[in-house]
């Protein structure tokens, strides 16, 4: 099974953050903020992303959220358009919502992220369902979890919650029983960033995530929410330990600034007895992904 994994385009369409457009005084307030962001993550590179992993090859495709910056309807629009080339099979892609999906009452109000993206959570149909869903693919059980809340003006904070976690580690075990490789999927990351981001925008209730992990038979957990890669492993109940793997935001490009896109794809061996692989791809000057180590 090879597992790509795709995170935080944080798209902006021509014309989004234009004034007379942001009637909501917290949208408004954000703009400014968007504006340098703008210039470091791009529609055309995030298409680049989704052909890269087109070419490369996979089976299953997982975007671990914050598609959009403001949850406007216009941005959600774009998402759909861009990730569009990977299909409309909930089989073939999954996709789940980070702290930007939700950026506004109105936007978690009607569900405005699930009514685009919701048959990629949960399949066709059942697009008013509940955090977490799973997807048994072959010998993987993929679990989606759901840590985006609305936050205070300017912080980016996510929670699980109890009952949330409960499901997920009991749909783990059960996964483990039936044989299967299970994959946690997540938006919040599970390591500290740097102090002030710690502060306004961790999952507030990682310590117990991290602690319920160790204990469980998740063999993998991806992320998004922090735009640079990084890598982890938590000693569990999984052959080798829990790897937690951020592949980093997949629509950056700016290598003037260092700055390159970068997808990741996973090598879930079919019997489990094998060791999984991990495959890092990044945008080079042209833009185009390459496999990285080749
Ligand atoms: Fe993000
Ligand atoms: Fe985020």
């Amino acid at each position: 099974m090879r597992l790509a994994h795709l995170s935080d385009l944080h798209l902006i369409p021509d014309g989004a953050l234009e004034p007379c457009r942001l009637l909501n005084r917290r949208v408004f307030g954000a703009a400014n903020l968007l504006a340098n962001r703008g210039s470091l993550h791009g529609t055309d590179a995030a298409r680049r992303a989704v052909a890269g992993v087109l070419g490369a090859g996979v089976d299953h495709v997982v975007v671990t959220g914050d598609l959009v910056n403001l949850a406007l309807e216009s941005e959600f629009a774009l998402a759909a358009d861009v990730l569009a080339p990977l299909g409309q099979d909930p089989g073939r892609l999954s996709v789940i919502p980070g702290n930007h999906d939700y950026y506004t009452s109105d936007a978690v109000r009607t569900r405005r992220f699930e009514r685009w993206f919701g048959r990629f959570v949960w399949g066709v149909g059942t697009e008013s369902a509940t955090y977490p869903a799973f997807k048994d693919l072959g010998n993987v059980r993929l679990i989606l979890a759901g840590s985006a809340m609305l936050p205070p003006p300017l912080c980016a904070f996510g929670r699980l919650g109890r009952d949330q976690m409960d499901q997920v580690f009991a749909l783990a075990r059960q996964g483990a029983e039936a044989g299967r490789f299970v994959v946690l999927a997540v938006h919040h990351n599970l390591h500290p960033q740097k102090p002030l981001r710690d502060r306004t925008g961790r999952l507030l209730d990682r310590d117990e995530l991290r602690a319920r992990l160790a204990e469980s038979p998740v063999g993998l957990v991806i992320h998004g929410h922090d735009h640079h890669e990084h890598e982890m492993r938590i000693g569990s109940l999984a052959p080798g330990g829990t790897l937690v793997v951020g592949c980093g935001s997949s629509s950056v490009h700016a290598p003037s600034r260092g700055r390159h896109g970068r997808f990741n794809i996973y090598d879930i061996p079919e019997d489990g007895s094998g060791t999984l692989g991990v495959e890092r791809w990044e945008s080079g000057p042209d833009g185009g992904f390459v496999r990285r180590g080749r």
